[in-house]
C-alpha cells in the first residue's frame, strides 16, 4: 500500500509539527482542527517553523513554499476521507480520542492506517472502537517534531505485520529513526523520562538546590540539552502531570506518583512556556 495523503487530527504543538514534517517529505497533508481560530494558529506555527528551517539552512525557500502548498487545513473530519494514513494528535483525552477514532473508522477507506500520537494513553482502547484493529498503532513523535529525530511506534496485540511495515517505511521517509514499544503507558521514552522529571521536582521541593543549579548540574554534568525543570516547562507541566497520572493509574508504582508541587503548579495555571510561567518566568 502506498501512502500519498496523510491526515493529521489536531494542529497544536505536535499536530502542526507532524503536518510540517510530512509535507516536507512530499506527502499531501490534510490537517483538521476543531475551529478556524485554532487551525490558523497551527498553520502560522508551521509557517514560522518553515521560515526558521530556511534561516538555519535546513531547507531552501522553494522547498519550504512547496511544503506549505502541500498542506490543506480543515475543520471537518470528513475532509480526511482520501487519506491513506491518519495521525491523531488531539488533546490527551481518551473519550475524545475514541470518538475521533470511531468517526475516522467510518470516514476513511478500508486500507487506511489509523495512528495516535498519544504519549501515554492505551492504543488498544482506541483500536477497540474501530473495525480495523490490525491497522491501528501508536506513532509517537517528539517535540519539536521537525528537530527531534525519533519516532516511537507502539504496537498493540492487534496490529498486523503489514501495518508495522508500512508505518516503518513511512517513518523512514520522514527521515526519522524508529523504535518499537509495546502498548503500555509511557512506552519507552516516557517510562524512563517521567520518573526522572518527577524526581527533579521532588528534589527542588525538598530544597536540595536552586532550580538553576539543578538544571545546570544536569546540563553540564550529563551533557543534556536542557535541565529537567527547563524540560518540564518546555513539554508543559500539565502534559507531564497527565502522563504521570496515567502511568500511576496503570502501574500503581510510587515512582510515577506526581509530587504535590507539580499538581499545585498545574492547578495554579503555571504550565511552563505555553502559559508564560512554570519553574521559570517567560513573560
Ligand atoms: N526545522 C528544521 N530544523 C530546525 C528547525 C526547524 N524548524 N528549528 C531548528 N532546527 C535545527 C537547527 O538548525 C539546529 O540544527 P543544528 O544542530 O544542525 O545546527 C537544531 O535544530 C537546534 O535548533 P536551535 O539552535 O534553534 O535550538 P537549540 O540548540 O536551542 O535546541 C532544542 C533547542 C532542540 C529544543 C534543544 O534544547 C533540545 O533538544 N531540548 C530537549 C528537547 C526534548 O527533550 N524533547 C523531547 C520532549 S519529550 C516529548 O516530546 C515526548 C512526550 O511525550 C512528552
Amino acid at each position: 500500500m502506498e501512502i500519498n495523503q496523510v491526515g493529521v487530527v489536531g494542529c497544536g504543538l505536535m499536530g502542526s509539527g507532524i503536518a510540517e514534517v510530512c509535507a516536507r517529505a512530499g506527502y499531501r497533508v490534510v490537517v483538521c482542527e476543531v475551529n478556524t481560530e485554532f487551525l490558523e494558529k497551527g498553520l502560522n506555527r508551521i509557517r514560522k517553523s518553515l521560515s526558521k528551517a530556511v534561516a538555519r539552512g535546513k531547507s531552501t525557500q522553494e522547498q519550504a513554499d512547496q511544503a506549505l502548498a502541500q498542506i490543506q487545513g480543515t475543520v471537518n473530519l470528513s475532509d480526511l476521507a482520501d487519506c491513506d494514513l491518519v495521525v491523531e494528535a488531539a488533546i490527551e483525552n481518551m473519550d475524545l480520542k475514541k470518538d475521533i477514532f470511531a468517526q475516522l473508522d467510518s470516514i476513511l477507506p478500508p486500507h487506511a492506517i489509523l495512528a495516535s500520537n498519544t504519549s501515554s494513553l492505551c492504543i488498544t482502547e482506541m483500536a477497540s472502537v474501530t473495525q480495523r484493529g490490525d491497522k491501528v498503532l501508536g506513532i509517537h513523535f517528539f517535540n519539536p517534531v521537525p528537530v527531534m529525530p525519533l519516532i516511537e511506534f507502539v504496537r498493540t496485540i492487534l496490529t498486523s505485520d503489514e501495518t508495522m511495515d508500512i508505518a516503518w517505511q513511512f517513518g523512514a521517509s520522514l527521515g526519522k529513526t524508529m523504535v518499537v514499544a509495546k502498548d503500555t503507558p509511557g512506552f519507552i521514552v516516557n517510562r524512563l523520562l517521567i520518573p526522572y522529571l518527577l524526581d527533579a521536582v521532588r528534589v527542588y521541593e525538598d530544597g536540595l538546590a536552586s532550580r538553576e543549579d539543578i538544571d545546570t548540574a544536569i546540563k553540564l554534568g550529563l551533557n543534556h540539552p536542557m535541565g529537567p525543570l527547563t524540560l518540564l516547562d518546555f513539554v508543559g507541566l500539565d502534559t507531564c502531570l497527565f502522563i504521570a497520572d496515567a502511568m500511576f493509574d496503570e502501574y500503581k508504582d510510587p515512582r510515577y506518583a506526581a509530587p504535590p508541587l507539580l499538581r499545585r503548579m498545574v492547578l495554579a495555571g503555571q504550565l511552563g512556556r505555553k502559559s508564560g510561567q512554570g519553574f521559570y518566568d517567560y513573560s
